[in-house]
């Protein structure tokens, strides 16, 4: 059996759409006057999406990582049980509120989100360093940066330490060593998170010049491949064996694009523990996301193995 292990967030996602944002000093109603929580966090989502692509439960995922003691928290282990995913690494906290994510949704499906990290913020060094022999057994694990910089840092060097490979995805975005990155197997940034990892803050990544930074991002160390995902567009992905190329998104209507990129990434690791080749593997994770965008919430918008299966 394969084993994947995510340390990341989890995050209750409070949710508003809205014909256009608020300026400074207005007041607007929400489209319908409508709200909606939903169950998110990059790092729940990510493991939600990769226990959703095993077909035969082949695939072990585990999350790691830190709620509250409070109705969100529970309610993000309870949907994490529903996937089959094993929550025995992640710690209920008193005293602290499980992570919120505020999330802004506009009639083009784009998203805005202000993040209160609340206990995402305890997963420390001395949580990471109990997860070693978790680590050592994984295939993979998964990391995003909902969690201290010191912590994921930690995390990337027990990985090297038992040969785990590892797939981080720089988001939210920050600038990140050559040390950090030449111990990530898979570096998975969208165009801003590229270019903010490179420290470029005045670059715009299309599709157009993708592979010029991808290409860079690889020179700074990473192993096996770099991917820059392009929001509708698709993505580029370069290998370090010399494959590359720009994969075209499916054109559909996005109802809200929150969650896509997770989808991608936990389909994306799916397919690389199953043996799959990297292209295909993009390829199917590409699918998937083109699902997730068509509907509404993080984790509710994630499709399973079948229906992508189903999909032309
Ligand atoms: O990537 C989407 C996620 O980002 C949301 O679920 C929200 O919780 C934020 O962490
Ligand atoms: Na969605």
């Amino acid at each position: 059996m394969n084993r994947i292990l995510v340390i990341g967030s989890l995050n209750a996602d409070l949710v508003m759409r809205t014909k256009a944002c608020p300026k400074a000093g207005e007041t607007v109603h929400s489209l319908d006057n409508g709200f909606s929580q939903g169950l998110g966090g990059k790092g729940a989502n990510q493991a939600v999406a990769a226990a959703r692509m095993t077909p035969d439960d082949n695939t072990k995922v585990m999350m790691a990582g830190c709620v509250g003691e409070d109705a969100f928290g529970r309610t993000l282990l309870e949907g994490l049980h529903t996937d089959k995913i094993d929550t025995s690494h992640v710690q209920s906290v008193k005293g602290i509120s499980t992570g919120v994510a505020m999330i802004i949704v506009e009639q083009t499906g784009e998203n805005r989100i202000l993040l209160s990290a609340g206990a995402n913020g305890l997963v420390d060094e001395t949580y990471v360093d109990k997860l070693e022999s978790v680590i050592a057994e994984s295939d993979m694990i998964i990391l995003q940066l909902e969690i201290p910089i010191a912590s994921v840092a930690k995390a990337l060097e027990i990985a090297n330490k038992h040969n785990t490979p590892v797939l981080l995805n720089p988001a939210p975005a920050f600038f990140l060593s050559d040390d950090m990155l030449s111990k990530c197997d898979y570096l998975v940034p969208n165009e801003h998170e590229a270019a903010i990892v490179l420290n470029e803050t005045n670059v715009d990544i299309t599709v157009d010049n993708a592979e010029k930074y991808a290409l860079r991002l690889l020179e700074k160390g990473v192993r096996k491949a770099v991917i820059i995902t392009l929001g509708s567009h698709g993505s580029y992905f370069v290998s370090r064996s010399g494959a590359k190329g720009f994969l075209p998104a499916a054109k559909v209507k996005a109802v809200d694009t929150t969650g896509a990129g997770d989808t991608f990434i936990g389909a994306f690791a799916n397919q690389i523990v199953s043996g799959i080749d990297l292209k295909a593997a993009l390829e199917f994770a590409t699918k998937c996301s083109a699902i997730t965008v068509q509907r509404a919430g993080a984790q509710s918008s994630i499709p399973t193995y079948s229906e992508v299966v189903s999909m032309n």
